[in-house]
C-alpha cells in the first residue's frame, strides 16, 4: 500500500514539475527575457547565461533585483523587468534556467526551420 502512495506521489511530482518548466519557459518568451539573455537563454556578451545556473542564485538574483537592489545601469534595466514577477513567475522561470533543455538544432524537423536545419 505505501508503495502504491509513493508511485503516486512521484507521478504528481512528475507532472507538476512539467507544468512548472512549461510555464517558466512561456514567462521567458512572454516577458522579452529571451530578446536579452537569448532565445535559449545562452547570453551574450553584455548579458550573462542562465541556462543551467543554479536554482538558488538565479532566484536570489531575481528576488533582489524585483525589491529594487541594482548598483548599476544595466542592473536597473534588469530590474525593471523583474517588478512585473510574481513568486510563482520566479519559482517556474528558474525552474526552467536551471533545468535547461538545449533544443539541438539537429533534432528539429527540417520543414520546421525551411531547410536551415541541415
Ligand atoms: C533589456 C535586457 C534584459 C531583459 C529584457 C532581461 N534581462 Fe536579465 N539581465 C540583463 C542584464 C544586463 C543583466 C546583468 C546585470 C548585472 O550587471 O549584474 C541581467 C541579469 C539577470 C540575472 C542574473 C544573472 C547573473 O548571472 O548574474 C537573471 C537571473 C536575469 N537577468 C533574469 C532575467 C529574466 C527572468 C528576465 C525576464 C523576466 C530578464 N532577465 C530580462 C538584461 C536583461
Amino acid at each position: 500500500m505505501r508503495f502504491i502512495l509513493i508511485f503516486i506521489i512521484l507521478i504528481v511530482q512528475v507532472y507538476a514539475d512539467k507544468d512548472s518548466y512549461n510555464r517558466g519557459e512561456m514567462l521567458f518568451f512572454a516577458n522579452a527575457c529571451s530578446s536579452c539573455h537569448g532565445p535559449s537563454a545562452e547570453g551574450s556578451s553584455s548579458y550573462p547565461r542562465l541556462a543551467n545556473k543554479k536554482r538558488v542564485f538565479l532566484k536570489k538574483k531575481l528576488l533582489d533585483f524585483r525589491a529594487g537592489k541594482a548598483s548599476s545601469v544595466s542592473q536597473q534595466m534588469m530590474a525593471q523587468f523583474a517588478k512585473k514577477l510574481s513568486d510563482k513567475d520566479i519559482d517556474d522561470l528558474t525552474f526552467f534556467l536551471s533545468t535547461h533543455k538545449k533544443v539541438d538544432v539537429g533534432d528539429v524537423d527540417d520543414d520546421i526551420l525551411g531547410g536551415f536545419g541541415s
